[in-house]
Formats: C-alpha cells, sequence, structure tokens
C-alpha cells in the first residue's frame, strides 16, 4: 500500500516538474540577432546591442512574465554569405522565433527568402535597401527606408538651401544607389539638376575619397549630397572635404545622417561646420525621452561616449519585439508577429514612430540639421523637420518598388 502510493506520488511530482519546464520554456523567446560584431561595421554592432539593452533597462516592465533568449551571430562583412551561413543556422539549429538585427542592406537580402520559407518574423534594425521589406511577408523594419532621408534632403536642398545643381556620391551597393534615385527625385522634383552621379567604392574598406572629390571641386556643383555607410566611412568624407578646400570653394555638403553619425562626429574637425544633413535621429534632439535616453547612456556607458541612430534603432527593435511577444502571449509566428507590428506606434527617443500597415515599414520625423561648434564640440542643431514620413519609394512607386 505504501509502496504503491509512493510511486503514485513519484508520478506525480514528475508530471508537475514536467508541467512546470513546459510554462518556463514557454514564457522564453528565442531572439536570433545577426550583427557586424567583427570587422568594418563591429561599432555599430555594440551601438545596436547596447540600444536593445538601453530599451529594457528603461522599461522594466516591457516584457510583462516573458523572458527572452539572445542568440548573437557575427554577420561579419556587408556581403551577404556570413550572414546567409548564420541565418540558416539559427533557423534551423537553434530554432529562433524572431530574428533581428541587420545592418548591411545584402545581409538583410540574404536572408529573406530563408524567413519567407521558415515563416520566422525578421525585424530589421538597420538595413536601408527601400526595397527589402518588399522581399519577405515576414520582415517589418523600424530603422529607415534610404528614400526616408534622401528623398527629403533632395527637396531640402533646391527649397531651402536654393540649390540648383548637385553632384551626388555615394558607396557602390544597394542602399548607396538607393540612396542616389532617392535624392534625385526629390531634387529635380523641386526644381534642381543632379550633373553628376559618382560611385565611391564599395562598403567593406575605406576608400581613398580623393580622386572622386577632386572631380566634384572642379565641377562646382552648389551642393555635393554623399551617401557612405556611416562609421569610418563619414570620418573620412568629412576630412577630405576639408583637406581638398571644398567649402572654401562655396560647394555645400549635404547628405543622410549616416554621414554625421554621432559617434564619429566629434572626429570631424572644425571643417565639418556646415554639414547640413536629413535623418530621423541624432543625439542632440531636444524631447524628453531623447533626454532620457542620452542621460542614462552616458550613465551606463560613460561621459564622453554617445548614442546615434544605430542605437536608438536597436531600442525601437527591441520595444517592437516585446510589443510582438507580449501581444501574441509568447507564441510567436510569423503572420502573428506582422499583424501585431501594423499600426504599432512608440514614443521613441527619436520621436513618435508607427510601422506603416501597408508596408511594414516604419514611418517617423526627419530632422534638418547643420553642424555647429558649440564649446569646442561639434553639434546637430535642428533647421528643419518633416513630420511622419514614409518611404517614398514605395509611396511613389518608382524603380523596384513599383
Ligand atoms: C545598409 O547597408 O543598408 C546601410 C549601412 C550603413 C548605413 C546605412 C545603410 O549607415
Amino acid at each position: 500500500m505504501n509502496r504503491r502510493f509512493g510511486m503514485a506520488a513519484r508520478a506525480l511530482a514528475t508530471a508537475a516538474l514536467a508541467a512546470l519546464s513546459f510554462a518556463a520554456a514557454a514564457q522564453t523567446v528565442k531572439v536570433g540577432v545577426v550583427l557586424p560584431y567583427t570587422g568594418v561595421g563591429a561599432e555599430f554592432a555594440q551601438q545596436i546591442d547596447r540600444g536593445m539593452q538601453m530599451f529594457l533597462k528603461l522599461n522594466p516592465a516591457a516584457l510583462g512574465a516573458y523572458k527572452v533568449d539572445f542568440i548573437k551571430r557575427d554577420s561579419k562583412n556587408p556581403g551577404g554569405a556570413e550572414a546567409k551561413t548564420a541565418v540558416q543556422e539559427l533557423i534551423t539549429q537553434n530554432k529562433v522565433e524572431i530574428l533581428t538585427g541587420f545592418v548591411y542592406s545584402p545581409n538583410a537580402i540574404a536572408a529573406a527568402p530563408l524567413v519567407t520559407e521558415a515563416k520566422v518574423p525578421m525585424i530589421v534594425m538597420n538595413a536601408g535597401t527601400a526595397w527589402i521589406t518588399d522581399l519577405s511577408p515576414e520582415i517589418a523594419r523600424v530603422s529607415f527606408s534610404m528614400w526616408h532621408a534622401s528623398y527629403g534632403m533632395g527637396v531640402a536642398a533646391a527649397k531651402t538651401l536654393k540649390a540648383k545643381t548637385a553632384v551626388v556620391g555615394y558607396t557602390d551597393y544597394p542602399p548607396g544607389k538607393d540612396s542616389l534615385e532617392a535624392f534625385k527625385h526629390g531634387f529635380e522634383s523641386a526644381g534642381g539638376k543632379v550633373i553628376d552621379e559618382i560611385p565611391m567604392g564599395g562598403p567593406a574598406k575605406v576608400p581613398d575619397f580623393t580622386p572622386f572629390f577632386q572631380r566634384v571641386k572642379d565641377e562646382k556643383p552648389d551642393v555635393f549630397f554623399v551617401f557612405v555607410p556611416a562609421g569610418d566611412h563619414a570620418v573620412a568624407v568629412a576630412k577630405t572635404f576639408a583637406a581638398l578646400g571644398m567649402k572654401q570653394a562655396g560647394i555645400k555638403l549635404i547628405g543622410p545622417g549616416d554621414i554625421t553619425q554621432d559617434t564619429a562626429l566629434q572626429s570631424m574637425g572644425p571643417d565639418a561646420v556646415g554639414i547640413i544633413t536629413m535623418h530621423h535621429y541624432n543625439a542632440d534632439l531636444d524631447n524628453p525621452e531623447n533626454k532620457r535616453f542620452v542621460a542614462a547612456w552616458k550613465k551606463e556607458y560613460g561621459a564622453g561616449s554617445t548614442p546615434d541612430f544605430m542605437a536608438v534603432q536597436g531600442y525601437d527593435g527591441m520595444a517592437a519585439i516585446a510589443h510582438v511577444i507580449v501581444a501574441l502571449k509568447g507564441k510567436i509566428t510569423g503572420e502573428g508577429a506582422m499583424a501585431a507590428l501594423k499600426g504599432w506606434k512608440f514614443d521613441s527617443p527619436q520621436g513618435p514612430i508607427m510601422i506603416d500597415p501597408a508596408t511594414r515599414d516604419i514611418v517617423m520625423n526627419e530632422y534638418l540639421s547643420k553642424l555647429e561648434m558649440k564649446g569646442g564640440r561639434l553639434e546637430q542643431v535642428n533647421i528643419g523637420e518633416d513630420k511622419a514620413v514614409k518611404d517614398m519609394c514605395k509611396e511613389l512607386k518608382v524603380g523596384r518598388c513599383k
């Protein structure tokens, strides 16, 4: 009798334990993070990672009863091949339920067919080529399309800066080509003329910009619009522009905010004063959410550190992931995740953001800024603002967005 009772109790206890661990497992969502932890984009990966952590720190209740198990993989370079292998392994071996990260467009492009096949939702935290969101119904983007900033910069170059001629220099890969098309559409629709288009090498290595910039100096446009993939590329752009005396020659350097990334800004030197950019974020933005974000960042990572647009994209992306997990009660499907994200709104340090239900791309403000020197520090001073901007490539249905 006693023995039989003992066996029954043990069986019950085992069943209870199994139920408990099942419940615990259901509470934890596996998120695969694909970022360039090494190589030319390593600082970007750190910014995005820190942005994600900062969201969790400043919003401790956002995940409710759920936990996230982050599985991080190094996409290494902008080529796409390593990212594809990483995504394949994350899906088939690690069985991740959400994929995120993706700094470089070719990496996001390579991942698209895999997430379509596996029906795993993918939340892009940087990669900016407009048509990435059209490659799979499983993709939503919390960062930007190149058209968000470059189209608006084109319009502002003609209308606000009164430029009549422009030369475009761009890093020769999908977001660079997109940035050229976007600027050209905006600028020429507002009456300007692009007189030259200059591909300036690939994203993997910072080129010597001198021959490209000398050509522009000789052409004497009113504005020189440049897209490079931020970081060391951006510092080299500002330095070459200064070394060739292009400002003194009467040419204005303009671009999307990738060329004035906050983390690269103070290395650009005093000749960067006067650079004008359009972008969705800079650390100098004056709103309460951003003040809280930047103060918390400096407390965590040091007074000399600063978040940049990639950090805020990590922050917003983590907010989106938390929203999906709670909305779906931890049971993630691609379809469910996209349904939860369509129309999702969030008060970001960059201002209000929303995921466009029609395109799964972001809707956000774009800020026109001018670099000024204040107390020995380069600062992004707001000189204009476009509210609730959508991806103009899809709005206008041009090029690959038809
Ligand atoms: C991209 O590859 O899509 C990309 C990378 C860096 C940027 C912008 C876009 O600053």
